[in-house]
């Protein structure tokens, strides 16, 4: 299974608005870009991938959204996708647990921070890739089964987060380019079909 890990700062509760994704810098429409990028073909769900989006910024602690392959009645435009993310932190809205709450269609959402869900995915034994522009060549990487990826939204992750996934993991790069994060994930997708990495 390969896995995608987004850090995002913006928003942390439903009061978005879907005619406005990117309105005040919340940045929705990043997610679900990467999310689309993560889990869709032409015409069928990937069946190999997850995206973790963790999302931090006003006014509740973390939240992350997970979309795995069995999630239902989505569709891969940014709307559809924006619309079940604030169904689900509607459903969290004021929660403060790490359990995870699992919609009717299969999203889950849970009060994990970045870090919780890092330390999860360690404990299912996955190894570890963070995107940055000035990593190791994506080239002269070999990469494991069950990899993940960590990449950060418009702004990057920040120095501490990136420090405790490296502690697990290297750096990989795409290029001295800085590319939308939703790009980089169609890219590591493509590099993975054509190497065969599950
Ligand atoms: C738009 S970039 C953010 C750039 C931001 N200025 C920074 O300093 O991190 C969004 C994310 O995409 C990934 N990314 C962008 N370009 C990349 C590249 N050439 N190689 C690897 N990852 C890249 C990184 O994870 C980055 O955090």
């Amino acid at each position: 299974m390969r896995t995608f890990v987004l850090w995002s700062r913006g928003i942390t509760s439903p009061d978005f608005n879907l005619n406005d994704l990117p309105s005040s810098g919340k940045r929705i429409d990043i997610v679900a870009r990467c999310i689309i990028s993560a889990l869709w073909l032409s015409h069928a769900l990937r069946r190999d991938t997850r995206i973790y989006a963790v999302l931090y910024g006003a006014p509740e602690p973390p939240k992350t959204v997970l979309f795995t392959p069995e999630i239902k009645r989505v569709s891969p435009d940014e709307r559809s996708i924006a619309i079940w993310l604030k169904k689900a932190l509607n459903k969290h809205r004021g929660r403060r647990d790490k359990e995870w709450v699992t919609l009717s269609n299969g999203i889950k959402i849970s009060g994990k921070s970045f870090q919780d869900v890092i330390k999860e995915l360690a404990d299912e034994g996955c190894s570890f890739y963070v995107l940055h522009e000035r990593g190791k060549s994506i080239e002269q990487i070999e990469i494991k089964e069950n990899p993940v990826f960590v990449l950060g939204d418009h702004k990057g992750i920040p120095k501490n987060e990136e420090a405790f996934v490296l502690r697990k993991g290297e750096r990989v790069s795409l290029g001295r380019k800085s590319y939308l994060s939703s790009f980089c994930i169609s890219v590591i997708q493509w590099i993975c079909d054509n190497r065969g990495i599950k």
